[in-house]
């Protein structure tokens, strides 16, 4: 059999530390993961789990008060945290693209559609003229679903239903042909229809994308009907990894289990249910497992200090010490 092609991104020991008033914040505890070529990686866990802080490491876009970011970031064999700033913007607009949750934030109210598009496309192909630019920019808007291309490039942003207004930002975003595609909880602003038009559009890029995508979401059915694999993330550490159906039938980590129950469990209301205690504190220091204070399986090897991320078959992956005991 064929050597397995090596991952498109592969990170080791991803740490980054930030500044509050309460002291130094660990917002990723070391992180390892991979995404494979041409395959879409869905990225779930609780608010504050430290999704977002993995994506702006990746685009290098920090804030101000990061005090220490170490470990690697090896996207096609270059460390990303090795470039200069100058290799990095490069970097940014051609190899890498973000689809952001709010595209209102991201598209300029002062300009056109059509100079939206024009702009990343002439960034990336400074040969290209206005003309061409601007074609390749109706096909691409036309390629995301979006009717009457032709008239839209003429359009401001707040001429735009929100849906569109997404669709915009991912034509943007692949325009550029990008080996990585993020997309940051893409579809929570939008209303549930016009999220399942989205992830459908999401879904129909495995035809002719040929990138791979990183899909962040607080959603785990929208993650299972789209994804090809799975990263959980909690309290800044990832407790599980790996095929998305094979981690979300047989679940190798209490968390993963206590989040899926949420997904199942839905009250009179229609509420999803939660899971009982608070999300870790970030500035706390790592001295037990992430997850013991709320896991129903936590004993006491679980006190000892956080489990590596252990292989547990099928290419998968779990940071639990009981996993073979308890999530049998
Ligand atoms: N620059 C920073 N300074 C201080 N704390 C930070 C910083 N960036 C992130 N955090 C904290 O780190 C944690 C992770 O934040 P992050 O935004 O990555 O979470 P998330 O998983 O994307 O959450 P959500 O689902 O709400 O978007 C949060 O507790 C956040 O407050
Ligand atoms: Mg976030």
């Amino acid at each position: 059999m064929a050597e397995p092609a090596k991952p498109l991104v592969e990170i080791r020991n991803l740490v980054l530390d930030a500044a509050t008033e309460r002291g130094e914040a660990h917002v990723l505890r070391g992180l390892d993961l991979d995404i494979g070529r041409g395959r879409i990686l869905g990225v779930v866990g609780e608010s504050g789990s430290g999704k977002s802080t993995l994506a702006s490491c990746l685009l290098r876009l920090l804030a101000g008060n990061v005090t220490r970011l170490t470990g690697e970031i090896r996207f096609d064999g270059t460390d990303l945290l090795q470039l200069g700033p100058a290799a990095m913007r490069d970097w940014r607009g051609r190899r890498i693209a973000m689809i952001f949750q709010d595209p209102m934030t991201a598209l300029n109210p002062l300009f056109t559609v059509g100079s939206h598009l024009t702009d990343v496309v002439r960034r990336r192909y400074p040969k290209l003229s206005r003309r061409a630019a601007l074609a390749k920019g109706e096909d691409m808007l036309t390629r995301v679903g979006i009717p009457d291309a032709h008239l839209r490039l003429a359009a401001y942003p707040h001429q735009l239903s929100g849906g569109m207004r997404q669709r915009v930002m991912i034509a943007m975003a692949l325009i550029v042909e990008p080996d990585l595609l993020i997309a940051d909880e893409p579809t929570t602003a939008l209303d549930a229809t016009i999220e399942a038009q989205i992830v459908a559009l999401f879904d129909g890029l495995r035809r002719d994308f040929s990138g791979s995508i990183l899909f962040i979401s607080h959603h785990l059915g929208l993650v299972a009907e789209l994804c090809d694999d799975l990263c959980v993330m909690y309290g800044g550490c990832i407790v599980e990894t790996g095929p998305v159906a094979a981690v979300l039938s047989r679940p190798r980590h209490p968390y993963t289990r206590a989040l899926l129950d949420c997904e199942i469990v839905v009250d009179g209301e229609g509420r999803l249910a939660s899971i009982p205690g608070d999300v870790p504190d970030p500035v706390a220091p790592l001295d037990a497992c992430i997850f013991a204070p709320r896991c129903a399986h936590a004993a006491a090897i679980c006190l000892t200090g956080m489990p590596p991320l252990d292989p547990a078959g099928e290419g998968r992956r779990a940071a639990c010490f009981r996993s073979a005991e308890v999530m049998a």
